[in-house]
């Protein structure tokens, strides 16, 4: 799979709602590579306090005039997007950003959702549904376009804490048959995790078949997996481990999963970040370093 490391220019850092950007950038060899579920690593040039590159999945490939969204045209996607939440220093200095600023990008990492694998239990599913929480919403898009592309039907689940958070959903909204929103607060939405809605919707249709694709942070993947291990629907869960490399040398972000000796880990930047839920070893998890 191609992949590669290179020094490219920012076109927009736009400022959206609860410290989140969404970030284009000129990346003409980088974007027409990327396949759903996969994800970039970015660095900050000229900043030695901020050595490390930053894991972010992509959010969307497009062309400069915005225009040609999604995987698979060839050519006219150049640019490739990012969409990131504050929290730490890296992300502060993302946040600063100018058009025509440089950054370095190594990208497209990771095996992402892949089809060859998915697209059989998606076939025997009513509907897919994407759960998302929090900012593991940008991992979501282009498997949604993906899936919107060949006729599949799709629904939205996502969970946040505050209205501000409940980003990207423009893109979202013409793929979706319909969304659920929840936040923690109340602001939007059903009040609370937005577990309880999907199992609702469980309980009412208990006579479909559902395939579901989740990420956000651990716990919530974690009581999203549960929930789809007790109604019996096929679960594929984008992992969001701190990373070390992003190349699969640090083994820093491995993960435990059913096996033995060697087997029983698998490195979420290149096994990964997409695992089927039933493959991963939920207990040891969070010890980790996953997102909590
Ligand atoms: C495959 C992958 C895809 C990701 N996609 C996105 C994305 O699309 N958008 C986005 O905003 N973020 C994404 N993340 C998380 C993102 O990489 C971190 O938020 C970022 O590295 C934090 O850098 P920082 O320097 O700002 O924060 P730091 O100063 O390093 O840390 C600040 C806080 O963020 C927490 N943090 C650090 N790394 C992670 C992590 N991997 N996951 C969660 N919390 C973390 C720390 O525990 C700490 O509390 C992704 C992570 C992975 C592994
Ligand atoms: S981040 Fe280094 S092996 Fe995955």
């Amino acid at each position: 799979m191609p992949m590669y490391d290179e020094t490219v220019a920012v076109i927009e850092n736009r400022v959206l709602t609860g410290g989140h950007f969404l970030l284009s950038l000129d990346a003409p060899r980088q974007a027409p590579a990327v396949r759903p579920g996969q994800f970039a690593m970015v660095r900050i040039l000229g900043r030695s306090d901020v050595l490390l590159r930053r894991p972010m999945s992509i959010f969307d490939v497009t062309s400069k005039d915005g225009r040609e969204g999604g995987p698979g045209k060839v050519q006219k996607l150049g640019v490739l997007q990012l969409l990131y939440k504050v929290v730490g220093r890296g992300t502060r200095l993302m946040a600063e950003l100018k058009p025509g600023d440089r950054v370095g990008l190594l990208a497209p990492l990771g095996h992402g959702f892949f089809e060859e694998e998915y697209l059989p239990r998606a076939h025997a599913a009513d509907e897919i549904l994407h759960v998302a929480g929090g900012i593991g919403i940008a991992a979501l898009l282009l498997p949604a376009k993906h899936l919107a592309e060949a006729g599949f039907k799709q629904r939205l689940f996502f969970g946040a804490r505050t209205k501000g958070d409940l980003v990207g959903l423009e893109e979202f909204k013409p793929l979706m048959r319909g969304s659920l929103f929840a936040t923690e607060n109340g602001s939007s939405g059903y009040r609370g995790f937005v577990t309880r809605p999907l199992e609702d919707y469980f309980t009412a249709h208990t006579n479909k078949k559902f395939l579901l694709m989740v990420c956000g942070p651990w716990a919530m993947l974690r009581a999203t997996v549960e929930l789809a291990k007790r109604f019996r629907h096929p679960c594929l869960v984008s992992m969001e481990n701190r990373m070390g490399c992003g190349l699969g040398v640090c083994l820093g972000c491995s993960i435990r999963v059913e096996g033995t000796g060697h087997e029983a880990y698998q490195r979420v930047c290149t096994e990964g970040p997409v695992f089927w839920a039933e493959k991963i070893v939920w207990e040891t998890e969070k010890k980790l370093g996953i997102r909590e």
